[in-house]
């Protein structure tokens, strides 16, 4: 690993994309991350599908302790820090090596997770949470942020009836997760030229329809090789 890369030079030196699906849960991030995936393989490009807190090995192991449901004694410090850590090593083992290989980057939920849920729904203080993200990004930012709005009732009702079990955070109260819905709102407010809100209260067609369309304005925004020309199967 080089030294700019560990100090976070980043920004300049990538020739794939990445773009972010987050939102609540339930809202369909692993689905459209799948259509998104498919129509850009089809397109001739190498993606990368990752998710987080997770994405390495050790970030798969943060992973584990942060959803785990048997420890709801974890202090909201220690989750931003955890949650940070992951991220840190997401960026510099993976996501920074594979846009510098000029693949695109799928990945479900990063920072903007962190601030939804740490600042937005749980209360801690912005500017400490931002200042883990920093840290753990190095001045590296994604390209585009999808956010799958929904609300979170309907997305519970939707897990459920895929079946799965609650994690540690899925299990938090409506009115938490309500907030956190709104932070994604709030971000998409602040920086709207990379954060996207798309209704997820639709069938998933017209979702990812949507999402195809704004990231085929991304990769049209992008100088060559990332338009696809120089890289195709
Ligand atoms: N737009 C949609 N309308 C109805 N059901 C959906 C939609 N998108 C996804 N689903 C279904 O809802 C469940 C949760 O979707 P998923 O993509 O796993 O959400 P997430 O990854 O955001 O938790 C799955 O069973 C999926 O098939
Ligand atoms: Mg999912």
């Amino acid at each position: 690993m080089t030294e700019s890369t560990v100090n976070g030079s980043l920004a300049g030196q990538r020739r794939g994309f990445m773009i972010v699906c987050d939102g609540s849960n339930g809202a369909g991030k692993t689905t459209l991350i799948d259509n998104l995936c498919r129509h850009l393989r089809g397109r001739g490009l190498e993606v990368v599908v990752t998710r987080e807190p997770g994405g390495t090995t050790i970030g798969e192991r943060i992973r584990e302790i942060l959803l785990s449901p048997d420890t709801p004694e974890m202090c909201d410090l220690t989750e931003l820090m955890l949650f940070g850590a992951a991220r840190a090593q997401h960026v510099r083992e993976k996501i920074i090596p594979a846009l510098e290989a000029g693949k695109a980057v799928l990945c479900d939920r990063f920072d903007s997770a962190t601030l939804s849920f740490q600042h937005y729904a749980r209360g801690l203080d912005l500017a400490l949470v931002e200042s883990i993200n920093a840290l753990a990004l190095g001045g590296f930012r994604p390209d585009l942020y999808l956010f799958l709005d929904l609300d979170p009732a309907i997305g519970l009702e939707r897990v459920r009836q895929r079946g799965a079990a609650l994690d540690r955070l899925e299990a938090e109260q409506l009115a938490f997760l309500q907030r956190a819905r709104e932070g994604y709102l709030a971000q998409a407010r602040r920086e709207p030229r990379r954060c996207k809100v798309l209704d997820a209260d639709r069938d998933i067609a017209s979702v990812t329809g949507e999402a195809i369309a704004l990231v085929e304005q991304l990769i049209s925004s992008m100088p060559d090789p990332a338009s696809g020309g120089g890289r195709g199967a």
